[in-house]
C-alpha cells in the first residue's frame, strides 16, 4: 500500500527548502505567543513560568554572560535573547529568518529592551562578525534547524572569542521513539491558506525529512475534510492517501526539508572536532526548575519574579555544573580554550 510520504514524493514533486521557507517565514509566533515576559506577564504561580527563568539562568551563569557580549543563534521570538538582555551589556541575534528578525524587534521594542540587536543572515551563509566577536553564545533548538548543523558550529566556534563558552540546548529524535516517528501539524497561514506539515523522522539515522503541503483552504476546512474536529487534534494517521488526493485542487505549493538533528553523542562529537577543547553535557536548569515548583508545596513558593530568581538563581548554578549522561541528550557546554 503507497504511504503518504510514497505519495508525496512521487505524484507531487516537493521542492526543496530550508527550515526558515517551510515554516520559521510563515508564522506569526515562532511560540504560538506563549513565552513568559516576552508574551504574558510574569506569573509566579505556573510551573512553565519557573522553567523559564530556570533556562534564562541556565543561559547566562553557564556562558558567564552577565555584563557580556552575547550572541543568540536562532532567537525565534527573541528567546533567549529578550529574557537575557538586562543582564547582559549585549546581546546580538542571528536568524535565518527575515520575519523572525523582525518579530524579535517589534518584541525589544515593545519591551523597551535597547541593549538587543538582530540581524539576518540567510541560511548557509557566514556570520557577518570578525572572529572572535562573542563572549559567549547562545544557540536554543536553532543549530538542528541549518541545512549543515558541523557547518553552524564552526561558525559558532570562529566567532567566539578564546576563554567564551557555548551553551546548546537542542532537539534529539530520541525523545519521538515509540509512536511518533511520523507525526502531522497543522499551520494557518491566513483567512483563506493553510499549511499541513508532515514529519517522516528517522531516529537511527538522526535526520528529519519535513513536508510542506499548502491548501488554498481556511485550516477549519481542512480539518473538516480530514475528518478531525480541529487542527489540535490532528494525528499523522488521519491522514491517508485519499484524502491528498481529494484534497489536491486546492494545493497550491509542495515543500521538502530535509533536517539533520544530531543526537547528544553526535553534538558531543560534532563541538570536539569544530575545535571546543572542552565539552560538558550537564542538567538543565529549566527542568531544575521545574522539579523544584512541584517539590514546593504553594504556599511556601515565592510570590514575585524578584523571589522566584533568589530561590533559583543558586540552584541553576549547580545544577548546571553536574555532569549527565549524554545518551540522555542533555544541554551541553563547550568551551574555546
Ligand atoms: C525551533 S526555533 C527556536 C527559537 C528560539 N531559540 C526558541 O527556543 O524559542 C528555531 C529557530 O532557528 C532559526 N533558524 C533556522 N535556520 C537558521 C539558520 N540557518 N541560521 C540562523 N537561524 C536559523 C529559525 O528561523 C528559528 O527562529
Amino acid at each position: 500500500m503507497t504511504t503518504p510520504f510514497e505519495y508525496i514524493t512521487r505524484e507531487l514533486h516537493p521542492d526543496p527548502c530550508t527550515s526558515t521557507a517551510l515554516l520559521y517565514d510563515d508564522m506569526d509566533s515562532q511560540s504560538g505567543r506563549s513565552l513568559p515576559i516576552i508574551y504574558e506577564p510574569f506569573d509566579a504561580a505556573r510551573k512553565a513560568h519557573w522553567q523559564d527563568r530556570g533556562a534564562l539562568f541556565d543561559f547566562l551563569l553557564t556562558t558567564c554572560g552577565e555584563g557580556k557580549r552575547l550572541l543568540d543563534f536562532g532567537p525565534g521570538d527573541g528567546w533567549p535573547s529578550l529574557i537575557v538582555a538586562p543582564f547582559a551589556a549585549e546581546v546580538v541575534g542571528v536568524d535565518g529568518s527575515a520575519r523572525r528578525v523582525s518579530v524579535c524587534q517589534e518584541n525589544a521594542r515593545r519591551m523597551g529592551i535597547a541593549n538587543a540587536t538582530f540581524v539576518h543572515v540567510p541560511p548557509g551563509m557566514m556570520l557577518p562578525f570578525e572572529d572572535g566577536s562573542f563572549d559567549g553564545i547562545l544557540a536554543a533548538s536553532s543549530v538542528e534547524q541549518t541545512p549543515d548543523p558541523h557547518a553552524t558550529l564552526a561558525e559558532l566556534y570562529r566567532v567566539l572569542k578564546h576563554g567564551g563558552r557555548l551553551r546548546i540546548r537542542y532537539e534529539a529524535l530520541g525523545r519521538y521513539r515509540g509512536g511518533h516517528e511520523e507525526d502531522a501539524w497543522l499551520l494557518p497561514l491566513d483567512a483563506g491558506r493553510c499549511r499541513l506539515i508532515l514529519y517522516d523522522r528517522h531516529v537511527r539515522e538522526e535526520r528529519v525529512s519535513q513536508v510542506g503541503l499548502t491548501f488554498a483552504l481556511p485550516a477549519a476546512m481542512l480539518c473538516q475534510a480530514l475528518d478531525v474536529p480541529d487542527r489540535h487534534a490532528l494525528r499523522f494517521h488521519d491522514i491517508t492517501v485519499a484524502h491528498l488526493q481529494q484534497l489536491r485542487p486546492a494545493l497550491r505549493e509542495a515543500r521538502l526539508c530535509q533536517t539533520v538533528h544530531p543526537s547528544g553523542r553526535t553534538y558531543h562529537r560534532f563541538l570536539r572536532e569544530v575545535g571546543f577543547q572542552v565539552v560538558s553535557p550537564t542538567h538543565d536548569g529549566s527542568h531544575a526548575a521545574g522539579e523544584l515548583f512541584d517539590a514546593l508545596p504553594p504556599a511556601s513558593r515565592p510570590r514575585d519574579l524578584a523571589g522566584v530568581d533568589a530561590i533559583l538563581r543558586p540552584i541553576v548554578e549547580i545544577i548546571t555544573r553536574l555532569p549527565a549522561p549524554v545518551e540522555g541528550d542533555p544541554m551541553m557546554t563547550a568551551i574555546k580554550d
